[in-house]
């Protein structure tokens, strides 16, 4: 199988009966999901994506990602949160660490940067720096079509893809990925006669990584969507039953919710290769949005290692004991080092001829110990291979996992009440039209 989940630490922290306890409720959540009666139903669609997506505008993204590939040498994705985690995550497992910063000559596919997921100025001009005067396309997407940080990021950058190919040659650069019918950007979009694609209704931001909003630029770099798409559905396929036996997702729920309520709030999300650093990015959403709220949920967390070790790993072995760990390895790495022979001694001749990925494995079997030693509770998630069908199976497996705990937990994991409030708070402070009486609030606080 491609993917697999070791539950076999967990022993000093969860008998052995606990599990088969939680199947009652588990078979209730599951129902709740299934059949549309839990909360939140209405933004379920994600759960049969894979298997019964939209034939046809997935071929008009492989024709649109052939498209900037044969006339950019950039695209610029501008997005946040729900509609740019999902596409960073699996453009930064599916390629080469560095290949964006490969010299133009060695590079096949055009560079994939992000933009209008902050609002720092900075960061702005030094992507407008690095784009220099080559060729680039945009790909701005936004569900609401409002969203303040990709909507200032893309006046920016459809201003330059104006002066640079005038308006018509601009149009024929900027895709907008935005609500079927509604919204500024649907509008814009319609009135220039921009290339669109849908974020479908019933699948929200941190679920949306399989549509459109993650398929267009994950194909423009290169990657294989059809792979990725084949992998969520052997996903959809293993994680169908209700039966914690059989489903490992449900399993994964399940154990987060033991441990939750046995105290341990907070879970890190652990990797030991850097081309996963983003994947962590993209489940801290799909978790802490889903799964925070009514003064409940585990806090989700990444350690990214070993360099972390050499930071908060103390914290992690021997501070307050409220930490869970969820390994994600990858048993072939994409390419490994032999450790050379050397005549000076530096004290390493006992790891020659060994592989970096050997004693990155020693490393992540003897952290994983010596945490469960000092009290964290470890699960593992294992992928035979970085490639896309694994990615595609993993992303279903958290969708799925984070649906069955949110209903475990009693609250809807589709919603996000909270997000609302620092969007009211910025737009009253920057005197948007119809915020008058907050701004007035507000000022009065600061
Ligand atoms: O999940 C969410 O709701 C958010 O993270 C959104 O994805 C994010 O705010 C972007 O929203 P939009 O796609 O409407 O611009």
């Amino acid at each position: 199988t491609t993917l697999t989940f070791d539950t076999s630490k967990l022993k000093d922290f969860v008998r052995d009966y606990e599990l088969a306890m939680m199947q009652p409720m588990v078979t209730t959540a599951d129902k709740m999901l299934r059949e549309g009666t839990g909360a939140g139903s209405e933004y379920s669609d994600w759960l049969h994506l894979p298997s019964n997506y939209d034939r046809k505008e997935f071929a008009r993204i492989q024709k649109a990602a052939k498209q900037i590939q044969s006339d950019s040498k950039v695209l610029v994705v501008i997005g946040i949160g729900g509609s740019y985690l999902g596409a960073r995550a699996a453009t930064d497992f599916l390629n080469d660490y560095f290949s964006n910063m490969y010299p133009e000559d060695q590079r096949e596919f055009p560079q994939v940067l992000f933009a209008g997921n902050s609002i720092s100025p900075q960061y702005l001009n030094s992507l407008i720096k690095v784009i220099g005067d080559r060729d680039f396309s945009v790909n701005i997407i936004s569900k609401s079509g409002t969203t303040t940080e990709p909507a200032i990021a893309f006046r920016i950058f459809k201003a330059m893809l104006e002066k640079k190919y005038g308006q018509a040659g601009a149009r024929q650069r900027i895709y907008a990925t935005t609500d079927a019918k509604r919204g500024a950007l649907k509008s814009l979009a319609d009135a220039e006669g921009y290339e669109e694609f849908v974020v479908p209704d019933g699948v929200g931001g941190r679920f949306s990584v399989l549509t459109a909003v993650g398929l267009l630029p994950i194909a423009a770099s290169g990657a294989d969507i059809e792979q990725l798409m084949a992998g969520a559905a052997a996903g959809e396929a293993a994680y169908a039953s209700a039966d914690l036996n059989e489903n490992l997702a449900y399993q994964y729920a399940a154990y987060r919710n033991i441990l939750y309520r046995k105290g341990y709030t907070t879970e890190l999300l652990i990797n030991y290769e850097p081309t996963l650093v983003q994947f962590g990015e993209w489940w801290k959403q799909l978790q802490g949005e889903s799964e925070g709220k009514d003064g409940k949920g585990i806090f989700p967390a990444t350690g990214n290692f070993s360099t972390d070790l050499h930071s908060f790993g103390q914290y992690i072995q021997d501070g307050r004991r409220n930490l869970f760990e969820t390994l994600v390895r990858v048993t072939e790495p994409l390419s490994d080092v032999v450790i050379p022979e050397a005549d000076a001694d530096d004290g390493l001749a006992y790891l020659e001829d060994k592989t970096m990925s050997y004693v990155n494995r020693r490393a992540s079997e003897g952290t994983m110990l010596a945490h469960v030693d000092g009290g964290v509770p470890n699960m593992i998630v294992e992928l035979d291979q970085q490639n896309e069908f694994a990615l595609g199976q993993m992303i279903y497996f958290f969708e799925a996992a984070v649906a069955i705990s949110g209903y475990l937990n009693g609250i809807n994991p589709f919603d996000q009440p909270g997000v609302e409030g620092y969007k009211r708070n910025m737009f009253g402070l920057l005197g948007k039209p119809g915020y008058e009486e907050l701004t007035t609030e507000l000022e009065s606080r600061l």
